[in-house]
């Protein structure tokens, strides 16, 4: 079962709508594909960016075949939920996708297991992309706990969904986002050959070998190559290196 590669950057608290024009200019200029419409075929390529920036990057990035993602969004598609977003809304944006449960979240913002298994469930009865994020700290790798977290959480965010439908997945340990010390990619290897086992045991082989598994934490234009080179990584979900747009469309160049 073929995968189309994704390249998907999440901006999260950055930029301004004022800088977004000439982002993009230099990103398609950059990458070598303005205008492509048929990019998509080959690539998938996406930025998940603050809800102030959404209607703004929308008509800049979708003509050339760019989505645009939330970074969260609410299970209710409206309510007395203070600071919150909705789905309908994003939808409204013309936005197509949202991360669920990145570990900043979970982190900072008390998202859990359960609430990522309702955003999830939400997601993909709005027709909205999900892409969820999981992976351990330092403390439970060194625990020798990655492999029991790693499946806690897919098992978590997939209970009771019987049609994935375009549902990604992403593997970023916690210790090698922002940090620089990207994992390597045998160790990346490892943790994704998992994720592919549980996705297959619990959808089949056909529809488990279709699920796309992203890979997360320090992912830059030095390593993406040896990153996408193994069996079992998709893509890649870009923090920092997703915000030079110069060095962005040289990752997407090389999931080509
Ligand atoms: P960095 O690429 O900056 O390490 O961030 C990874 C990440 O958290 C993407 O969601």
């Amino acid at each position: 079962m073929k995968r189309v590669k994704m390249l998907a950057g999440n901006w999260k608290m950055n930029k301004l709508n004022r800088e977004l024009a000439g982002f993009f200019a230099t990103f398609f200029e950059s990458v070598g594909w303005y205008r492509d419409e048929t990019i998509s075929d080959r690539i998938d390529v996406l930025f998940a960016v603050p809800a102030t920036l959404m209607a703004q990057a929308v008509p800049l990035a979708e003509p050339n075949g760019v989505r645009i993602a939330a970074q969260n969004i609410h299970w209710e598609s409206a309510g007395a939920f203070t600071g919150e977003i909705s789905l309908p809304m994003i939808t409204e944006a013309g936005v197509t996708a949202t991360l669920i449960g990145h570990s900043e979240r979970r982190q900072y913002f008390a998202e859990t297991d359960e609430t990522v298994s309702r955003k999830t469930k939400a997601a993909l009865n709005a027709d909205v992309m999900p892409i969820v994020c999981i992976g351990e700290t330092l403390d439970q790798r060194e625990a020798g706990l990655t492999q029991e977290v790693v499946s806690r959480q897919v098992k978590a965010a997939l209970e009771g969904i019987e049609d994935p439908k375009d549902l990604v997945l992403a593997y970023e340990p916690v210790w090698a986002i922002g940090t620089g010390r990207s994992a390597t990619a045998a160790q990346a290897q490892e943790v994704h050959a998992e994720i592919r086992q549980l996705l297959r045991a619990k959808y089949g082989q056909s529809i488990g070998s279709s699920i796309r598994v992203l890979y997360g934490g320090s992912a830059t234009p030095s390593n993406i190559e040896d990153l996408l080179s193994q069996k079992d990584i998709d893509g890649a979900l870009v923090g920092g290196a997703s915000l030079k747009p110069d060095d962005f469309a040289k990752m997407v160049r090389a999931g080509l």
